[in-house]
């Protein structure tokens, strides 16, 4: 019997700086089908850093994205991702109260690891282990106004917030499935880089830096005069493969990778140090555009010293959608597609973590 499941067909949507995607993925008896997914350009200065700084031009582009999918996403709940950034989580052992006694002692164990007012954030928590003396709990606080700033542009457009969650979670589930072998994701976008250490099959730390997809276009445009697109181009087409227009663009590039390389360096440093010196990292996967990058994975591996990887997520691909939904585009929509996945993967009971 198949349990009516109002969220059933929930899809995510991931609003980055300069780029709006939707995925729906759908169970079918092949497994998870992508059902639709489509996205849409954002100017530079509408959103920054995920915050909405022109309200009138996202609710636009939102729903463009919705008109062009038109007829293929129904559902009204959508799935929303919260930059790093904007998001604190820690997993914490506590005793194991009784409910009422609970969410007081949550509110108090978030004060002592969040470095920000309780008031400014929704706390959320969820369960994550049990036994009769202590819980596992994974504590998450959101920046509240950004997340009022989502719902009421979602509304705007007569969609329904169910849920939002860090970025990582969404990339994680979307890359890593239920893997438990600690790994740490680097997502190379257009407007930042994120890493997540994965470990235990929980995301245990984040960084975000500002190294980014566009400022490798912007500094190609200007040291060699073209203009952004033919820039784009460039990078495109030469990335940092050093046979490729004899190496001008490598020698270019070359430099500002190096404190992306030192960044990942001391997080896996810190990582080792801090918290679990029996797992050490024992792989590195990319996502995001840059990761898409000529060369890439030659350069880092060599440098880091460790296996690099583009993990492809399995999903089953629809008859129509599938071709489509190439290889190199799911790198782009990994956090739309975890998003997607959250409301395939869990049931409705568990999709909605406890507000304190
Ligand atoms: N083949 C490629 N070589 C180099 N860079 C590429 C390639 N393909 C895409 N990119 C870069 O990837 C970036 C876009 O990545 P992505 O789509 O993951 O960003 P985003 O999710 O919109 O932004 P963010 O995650 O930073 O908010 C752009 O800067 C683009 O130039
Ligand atoms: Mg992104």
């Amino acid at each position: 019997m198949k349990i009516f499941n109002p969220f059933d067909r929930a899809h995510g949507v991931d609003i980055s700086d300069f780029m709006m995607r939707l995925v729906e993925a759908r169970t079918t008896k092949k497994g998870i089908e992508i059902f639709a997914f489509h996205e849409v350009p954002i100017d530079p200065g509408i959103i920054q850093e995920g915050e909405i700084k022109n309200y009138a031009k996202a609710k636009e582009q939102l729903e463009r994205l919705y008109k062009k999918i038109n007829g293929r996403v129904n559902s009204p709940f959508a799935i929303v991702a919260v930059p790093e950034r904007k998001t604190f989580t820690k997993v914490v052992q506590m005793d194991a109260l009784p409910p009422a006694e609970l969410a007081e002692a949550i509110r108090w164990e978030a004060e002592q690891h969040f470095p920000v007012s309780l008031e400014e954030m929704y706390l959320t928590w969820s369960l994550l282990q049990t036994s009769e003396k202590k819980h596992t709990i994974l504590l998450s606080a959101t920046d509240k106004s950004l997340l009022e700033q989502y719902i009421e542009l979602f509304a705007d457009v007569q969609k329904h917030i169910i849920i939002a969650e860090p970025e990582s979670f969404a990339i994680q589930r979307a890359l890593l499935g239920q893997s438990t072998i600690p790994t740490l994701i680097i997502d190379l976008g257009a407007s930042k880089t994120s890493l997540a250490i994965v470990s235990r099959g929980i995301v245990q730390y984040t960084s975000t830096i500002s190294f980014s997809g566009r400022e490798l276009t912007l500094l190609i445009a200007k040291e060699l005069n073209l203009k952004e697109e033919q820039a784009e181009r460039a990078k495109t087409l030469f990335g940092l493969n050093p046979k490729k227009s004899k190496g001008v663009v490598r020698d270019l590039l070359i430099d500002k990778f190096s404190p992306l390389v030192q960044h990942i360096n001391e997080v896996l440093q810190y990582y080792q140090t801090n918290f679990d010196q029996s797992q050490p990292i024992q792989k590195i996967v990319l996502c995001g555009g840059g990761s898409q990058m000529e060369g890439i994975h030659t350069f880092l591996s060599e440098t880091l010293r460790l296996e690099i990887n583009n993990p492809i997520p399995l999903i089953n691909k629809n008859k129509k959608m599938g071709s489509k939904f190439t290889e190199k585009k799911v790198l782009s929509f990994t956090t739309a597609l975890g998003l997607a996945l959250r409301s395939e993967l869990q049931k409705p009971f568990q999709m909605l973590s406890k507000t304190v």
